[in-house]
């Protein structure tokens, strides 16, 4: 695989990336470079670099504030709409830079589904919920709609429990089925990507088991990229992992590397618990 190059250090007391390049991997569909962001005179990214491997779980780890809402938010430009906020380098989608002028960002954003830290279904039926991507594109087609519902559902293994209550409010639903009801809807976009913000800070460990386990089903399907707080989580779910310290990326590779052989005692600290 083909490693982003080091980049400069912007601050010289901290290290340049370390990366520890993974074999075998099916390529790189999301990729980082150079990448600076301020919230006014804010800087909250400094020279990240990430090639997001295609088809795999890639965790984003850090201590709060970080950046790590930023850079993800940042990749299916959720940011814009942020008075003052500024950007430098690329991002690019299988090669397409999404910050180029003449993108279509509802058509961008269809290929990156996003799943936030809590579950946000829309005040509507189930059935709703899941064909809302749909309707938008003028899809009227019952027969259409209901397979999409289905397909989706089951996507996210909410099929069982939903299925005979589609009509039924998806605000009645458990906040682990509202969570997996929020992937379904990503997934019946048919995107390329899923963003996920901390998607199981708000669920009990059995909720956040089923979504560890839909994360499973949906890799190689999907690209994943994931930020959580729970080192447990990105280690039993990624297999890359990317850590973020004070807006910048130190660290990046194979998920085992990262959590058993880091290079940076930084990393190892935050790992073990050292500070958070
Ligand atoms: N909309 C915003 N306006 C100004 N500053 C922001 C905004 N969102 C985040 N920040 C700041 O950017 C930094 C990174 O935040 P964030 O990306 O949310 O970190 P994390 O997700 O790692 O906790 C923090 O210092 C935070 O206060
Ligand atoms: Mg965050």
């Amino acid at each position: 695989m083909a490693t982003a190059p080091a980049r400069a250090a912007t601050d010289p007391h901290l290290e340049p990336t370390v990366y520890h390049p993974r074999e075998g991997a099916l390529g790189v569909n999301f990729s980082v470079a150079g990448f600076d962001l301020w919230y006014g005179a804010k800087q909250a990214l400094f020279g990240v670099a990430l090639d997001v491997q295609k088809g795999l779980v890639t965790s984003l780890i850090g201590p709060s504030g970080c950046g790590k809402s930023t850079l993800l938010r940042c990749m299916n430009r959720m940011n814009d709409l942020i008075d003052g906020l500024r950007i430098s380098g690329s991002m690019k989608l299988d090669g397409v830079d999404i910050y180029a002028p003449g993108v279509d960002v509802i058509a961008l954003r269809k290929r990156m589904g996003m799943v936030f830290q809590k579950p946000n279904p829309f005040p509507m039926s189930i059935y709703e919920n899941v064909v809302y991507p749909l309707r938008i594109d003028g899809i009227r087609d019952k027969a259409a709609l209901d397979e999409a519902c289905e397909g989706a559902l089951r996507g996210a293994a909410l099929w069982d429990e939903a299925k005979d209550r589609l009509g039924e409010s998806a605000l009645g639903l458990s906040g682990g089925q509202q969570q997996r009801l929020c992937i379904a809807r990503a997934i019946a976009a048919n995107p390329e990507v899923l963003l996920m913000d901390e998607p199981c800070s708000a669920l009990d460990p059995i909720a956040t088991a089923k979504i560890e386990e839909l994360i499973d089903e949906l890799k190689g399907r999907y690209t994943i990229m994931i930020v959580t707080h729970s080192m447990q989580q990105a280690a039993r779910v990624s297999d890359n992992t990317a850590f973020m310290y004070l807006g910048r990326l130190v660290e990046y590779g194979a998920t085992d590397t990262v959590f058993t052989n880091p290079r940076l005692e930084r990393t190892q600290d935050y790992i073990t618990g050292r500070f958070g």
